[in-house]
């Protein structure tokens, strides 16, 4: 042979060695590029997506939940800062529609700061029970919290009835029919309410008991048509959602994948290794449910001790779904009925937040403990140790660079 030809045939044998290289690493089951997924997988994959999400269900216990005047009215005064002790907060100070209705803040900012960190409404419609301990079984009884809230809106009930007659009087009859008789001072004082306030808690205690039940009856209504308006904040479609739709029934991707091999292989432990799906799981990436994930506590604030207390509100509040405020039936309130009560997973219990948009709704946890997604994916990782309770998570031996995939598919859950 002579030495060009032999130069050439090698050149060649190092080409096929090349491709023979590339195409195993196409055809290896390890490497997430060519990810296809299988039957099981698939199904969880689908399971997730938006398209997996199925309509709202209804609320018996609010008549004009699906009213679009209610939630046209609702709309409005969810943006308006009248409706607060200090004429300056409304539901947007802290649940703005530009951070997927979160503030971006450690703690929400009021009349004062509430040691609790804001939640995304995005979809919160569909959780049978709201806040991070479940306080409230609907989002109308929910609404009322804040606006008495000293800290949130600081406001009162009776100054609502009155912000309500004098704002919106035409729009809340249509509704609801006549508001009672306001105008009279001595039966309906400006600021009166079982609030953190000796004048206006005075004020309503000296009310006649039928004038207060016609105020509360305004302020759940209030309740009601705020509640009818975030019902439409809905989760929109994110870069997952669209890759989920580009999987052929053999669990392969047409065409171009949408999402990069990092963020395939966050996917791959999003469901396995990591555990997240045990609990972030269906189109919202939650179960609804409330687990004690050990969240350390954060500096000077007072430790929440979740859904234990979470269980006395809810059954105490006067504006749950059996009380008298209620439009339900009490065989339709099947999940205050149905409530776990006494539990030992209770006692330092959250509920499971949606992690839809969750790359830009930081800080992250009831107290805003952990500033980016890697710190949350450290905690996962050592599996925490529990102040109180019993903690759910073990250790999952990431590695640094399966941490920071996990990161990475954890923002393709960003609408588009
Ligand atoms: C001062 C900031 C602030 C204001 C104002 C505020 N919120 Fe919130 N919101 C929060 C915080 C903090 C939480 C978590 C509260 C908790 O867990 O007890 C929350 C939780 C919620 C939740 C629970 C979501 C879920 O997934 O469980 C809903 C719904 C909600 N707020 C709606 C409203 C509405 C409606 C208004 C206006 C009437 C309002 N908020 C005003 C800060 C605020
Ligand atoms: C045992 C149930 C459970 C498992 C498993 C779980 N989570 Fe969570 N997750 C929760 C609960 C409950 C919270 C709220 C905890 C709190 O605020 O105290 C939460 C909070 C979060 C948050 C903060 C969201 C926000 O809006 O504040 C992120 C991000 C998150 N989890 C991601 C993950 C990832 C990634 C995994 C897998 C490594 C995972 N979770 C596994 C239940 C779970």
């Amino acid at each position: 042979m002579r030495p060009h030809e032999s130069n050439v045939l090698m050149r060649v044998g190092r080409w096929v060695a090349v491709l023979l290289a590339l195409a195993l690493l196409a055809a290896c089951p390890g490497n997430p590029a060519a990810s296809t997924w299988n039957a099981d997988e698939l199904r969880m994959l689908r399971s997730l997506s938006l398209d997996a999400l199925k309509p709202l269900p209804p609320d018996p216990s609010n008549a004009v939940a699906e009213d679009p005047a209610a939630a046209a009215l609702g709309e409005r005064i969810y943006f308006d800062t009248r409706f607060s002790g200090n004429g300056a907060v409304a539901c947007a100070s802290c649940h703005m529609p530009d951070l997927h209705f979160t503030d971006g803040r450690t703690f929400g900012v009021g009349i004062g700061t509430i040691p609790l960190n804001a939640m995304s409404l995005v979809g919160a419609a569909y959780s049978p029970w709201q806040t991070w301990n479940g306080r409230n079984d609907s989002q109308w009884s929910q609404a009322l919290i804040p606006l008495e809230n000293p800290l949130e809106h600081g406001g009162n009930r009776t100054l609502f009835s009155h912000l309500l007659a004098e704002n919106y009087r035409a729009e809340y009859e249509a509704l609801f029919g006549s508001l009672p008789d306001l105008a009279d001072s001595r039966r309906f004082p400006r600021n009166a309410g079982p609030v953190d306030s000796p004048a206006a808690s005075a004020a309503w205690e000296r009310m006649d008991p039928a004038d207060r039940d016609a105020v509360n009856r305004v302020f759940a209504n209030l309740g009601k048509v705020l509640a009818a308006y975030e019902r439409t904040i809905l989760p929109q479609p994110a870069r997952f959602d669209r890759y989920v739709a580009s999987l052929d029934d053999d669990g392969r991707v047409r065409g171009e994948a949408p999402l990069t091999v990092e963020e395939l292989a966050g996917l791959r432990l999003f469901m396995g290794k990591g555990q997240c799906a045990d609990c972030h799981n269906g189109p919202r990436f939650t179960n609804d449910a409330f687990h004690n994930t050990a969240v350390p506590g954060a500096p000077g604030v007072p430790i929440q001790r979740g859904r234990i207390d979470g269980v006395a509100l809810v059954k105490s509040d006067p504006f749950n779904c059996l009380g008298a405020y209620s439009d339900a039936h009490p065989d339709q309130c099947t999940a205050l009925r149905f409530m776990v009560t006494e539990s030992d997973t209770l006692l330092g219990s959250m509920k499971t937040p949606t992690l839809r948009n969750v790359a830009e709704t930081g800080p992250y946890m009831h107290t805003g403990q952990f500033v980016t997604l890697d710190d949350v994916i450290q905690h996962y990782n050592s599996g925490g140790f529990a102040i109180q309770g019993h903690n759910e998570l073990t250790p999952l031996s990431l590695t640094d660079e399966e941490a920071a995939q996990l990161a990475a598919f954890l923002h393709t859950l960003t609408e588009e």
